[in-house]
């Protein structure tokens, strides 16, 4: 599907103009042979030692594609996700934003964490003004957070501050902080991870109709198999081989199916069953690898 029949579609009604000055850009990022070693904490009389986390990570996302990152917990999910946003520095390989390099954190990257990280003595309106570009208006400015609080279905919440509303809306207003500024790649990682089943599943709808309203590229980092299956074009499988230390790719998925996806399909079902044999889950759930 094309990034331009994607903006075509303006969920809830809303009108194009009032869309149009929110996101309308999506980025492609190229991973090439990204590797990432940290510093083993040094024991007494040991010499430096570096621990491998990623290795030899190379993958093209397309331009408005939302790609899932499935991984093990500590196999490096964060780490490459920062790496893209030039939060973290690799050790081998580099990271391309349509086709120019990453160095240092990137203005055209936007990120949302599993907590909302809302200033507590604000208003949900004023925190969302917080992602704004520098040097945009005050009048365009306001009118863009009253859009984006639409957006994200908080235009009536927009005076309270953040212990007045629920964890879903304040991870809604974390969302069009993050989008406020026009990022051409959002980066999340696991934003729904602290949040009730119920929630998480609205969060998920919504995220499609923002993605579909305001075409961005979007990695998304998840440890939940059926939000990868829901969201992404793509499901990236991160994990550590036999062969040599640090986790690379261990298998990318194309998801069948236009969305919002029927969460009962067979096809998505045979998904779900190969990705959680690639996370060595078998299917009542033991874990079938042993892991550190
Ligand atoms: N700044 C750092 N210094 C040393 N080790 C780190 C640092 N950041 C991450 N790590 C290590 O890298 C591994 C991967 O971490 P992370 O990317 O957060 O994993 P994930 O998000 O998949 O759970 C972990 O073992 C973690 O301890
Ligand atoms: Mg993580």
């Amino acid at each position: 599907m094309s990034t331009s029949s994607r903006a075509s579609v303006r969920p809830g009604g809303a009108a194009a103009s009032a869309l149009d000055g929110i996101a309308n850009t999506a980025y492609s990022v190229a991973f090439e042979g990204i590797g990432r070693d940290f510093q083993a904490e040094k024991k007494r009389g040991e010499p430096d030692s570096a621990k491998r986390v990623l290795r030899d990570v190379t993958l093209e996302v397309g331009a408005g594609e939302v790609l899932a990152i499935l991984g093990a917990s500590g196999c490096g999910k964060s780490t490459l996700l920062r790496i893209a946003g030039g939060l973290d520095i690799p050790s081998a390989g580099r990271v391309t934003i349509d086709g120019s390099a990453v160095n240092g954190i990137d203005a055209r990257c936007a990120v949302g964490f599993q907590e909302p990280r809302l200033l507590p003595w604000r208003t949900l309106a004023a925190n969302v003004a917080l992602g704004l570009p520098r040097g945009l208006g005050r009048e365009a400015g306001a009118l863009r957070v009253s859009e984006l609080l639409d957006l994200v279905g908080l235009g009536a919440a927009a005076t309270l501050r953040p212990r007045e509303v629920s964890g879903g809306m304040a991870q809604r207003a974390a969302l069009a902080r993050a989008l406020a500024r026009n990022p051409g790649v959002l980066l999340l990682d696991e934003p729904f991870g602290a949040l009730d089943a119920l929630t998480r599943l609205k969060m998920q709808d919504l995220l499609l109709d923002v993605h579909a309203a305001a075409p961005t590229t979007v990695l998304l980092v998840t440890h939940d198999v059926d939000e990868a299956l829901q969201l992404a074009d793509r499901v990236l499988l991160l994990g550590a081989g036999d062969d040599a230390p640090g986790a690379t790719i261990r298998q990318i998925l194309t998801v069948p199916g236009q969305r919002p996806r029927d969460r009962g399909d067979a096809e998505l079902a045979e998904l779900r069953a190969e990705l959680l044999a690639g996370l060595g889950v078998d299917r009542h759930g033991y874990s079938t690898r042993s892991t550190t």
